[in-house]
């Protein structure tokens, strides 16, 4: 079959690494790719929120299947899109995207089936707002609506701190539209955690447990990323697999169809794990990045087989394998990244990492100029390893980060230090 992959970071690189290891897999294409992922793809010029290019393109080019990777598309709707020109696409359609596409929804969702989440309340009037600020005090979280790329969430430590959010966010339109509600909500603290699942709108599928590392700086210091690097499993929600499924995922699964809101494709829980119990921070529609790149290389079952069965409305019939022990991802990232950085850097040192069975260096941020790569965006490359036991992967991983460069390249050197502190 022919597919298409539409996105250009690391997890969509290791969703055309996957796919490609199929034997169904004929031809891969990915819209709009990166330096790395036109090794193994054919890369078409479509941006990931190009909807009607992207139709236009499956369209032309006989697209089989198409595996969306990033939420914009998903939460603007590009599943009912291809679904209505007759193309087979995996993720969820636009009303049930809207667990990640509605900060406001998803909590009044959580409160109306009884999963845990931080106490909250919304707003659309910033004078309204500030005041619930001013009333509960620092520290405090405020948190845009909409879609912000991952910028419009603030843990305020001071009372000023999330005034000024505020004001960003409602009154500056920081992030347009995407604020034009916000939700002010109770802080928590604990450790946080991912957890991703298959579902098919009924059955739900537990994929590993991860743990990302969202801060700049080691010690989980400096601003929020994308995401500097990720591992699995993560030892502190680990043993709670049966508990995060009973009291999150299958609840939210089973309300999302409850309410006319079929859920298809990739549910991520982003999870703080409190001395009170395990919370819901947020729910993202599709795997995460870079969670995806060590919990797909420990994937052994075929991808396709998984993804047809969801299609079809018969995951329970699926059994999806997993290889033993762990494995770690750690993101290069840009000088400045995630302030502002320079691209057009070249990366050295790629020959010196071979691919193979239990090393992959996944890119991000990379362009092909002339007969080299270079740097194309904030994370650049996501080293990826598998092996028997965390500090081993973790001694792999960084063996191979030592040896890549770039001007201004920095990562983090502590990821996996928690799963390994509790292992
Ligand atoms: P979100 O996009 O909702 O996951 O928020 C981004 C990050 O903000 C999370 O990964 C947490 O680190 C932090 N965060 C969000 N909500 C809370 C909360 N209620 N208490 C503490 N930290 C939070
Ligand atoms: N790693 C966090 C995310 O994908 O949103």
């Amino acid at each position: 079959m022919k597919v298409l992959v539409v996105g250009s970071g690391g997890r969509e690189h290791t969703l055309v690494w996957k796919l490609t290891q199929s034997p169904r897999v004929e031809r891969i294409y990915c819209a709009p790719g990166n330096g790395g992922i036109s090794k193994l793809a054919e890369c078409v010029d479509i941006g990931a929120n190009d909807m009607e290019g992207l139709v236009r393109f499956a369209r032309e080019s006989g697209i089989d299947l198409t595996v969306v990777g990033p939420e914009d598309p998903l939460v603007e709707g590009i599943v009912d899109r291809f679904e209505e020109a007759g193309l087979r696409v995996f993720g969820p359609k636009k009303n049930a995207a809207i667990l990640e596409g509605s900060k406001q929804f998803t909590k009044d969702f959580l409160t109306r089936h009884g999963i845990a989440t931080a106490a909250y309340e919304s707003f659309t009037d910033p004078e309204a707002a500030i005041a619930c600020i001013r009333r509960q005090g620092a520290p405090i979280v405020v948190k845009a609506d909409g879609l912000a790329a991952g910028k419009g969430v603030i843990v305020a430590q001071q009372v000023d701190e999330a005034v000024a959010a505020v004001e960003q966010i409602m009154r500056a339109k920081r992030f347009g539209s995407a604020g034009d509600t916000v939700v002010v909500e109770a802080c928590l603290v604990g450790e946080e955690a991912s957890f991703m699942a298959f579902t098919d709108g009924k059955t739900v599928v537990p994929m590993l447990s991860s743990q990302d590392h969202k801060q700049v700086l080691d010690g989980d210091r400096g601003p929020n990323t994308g995401g500097m690097g990720a591992y699995t499993p993560a030892p502190v929600i680990q043993e709670r697999t049966a508990e995060i499924m009973d009291a999150i995922m299958v609840p939210t699964v089973r309300g999302m169809a409850e309410e006319g809101r079929p859920f298809s494709g990739v549910l991520y829980a982003g999870l703080m794990i409190t001395g009170d119990g395990i919370s819901v921070l947020e729910y993202n529609v599709r795997f995460g990045d870079p969670e995806a790149q060590p919990i797909l290389f420990r994937l052994k079952s075929d991808l396709i087989d998984i993804i047809e069965a969801i299609l079809e409305n018969r995951l329970h019939e699926c059994r999806i394998e997993w290889t033993k022990g762990a494995s770690a991802c750690v993101v290069l990232a840009s000088g400045g990244y995630p302030g502002s950085y320079e691209t057009g850097k070249e990366i050295t040192g790629l020959d010196a990492v071979p691919d193979s069975d239990d090393l992959y260096v996944f890119h991000a941020g990379t362009q092909k100029s002339g007969g080299r790569i270079v740097t194309g965006g904030g994370r650049v490359l996501g080293i990826t390893a598998r092996g028997t036991d965390l500090a081993s992967t973790l001694g792999k991983t960084y063996d191979a980060v030592n040896r890549i460069h770039f001007e201004g390249k920095h990562y983090r050197t502590d990821i996996g230090q928690k799963g390994l502190q509790r292992d």
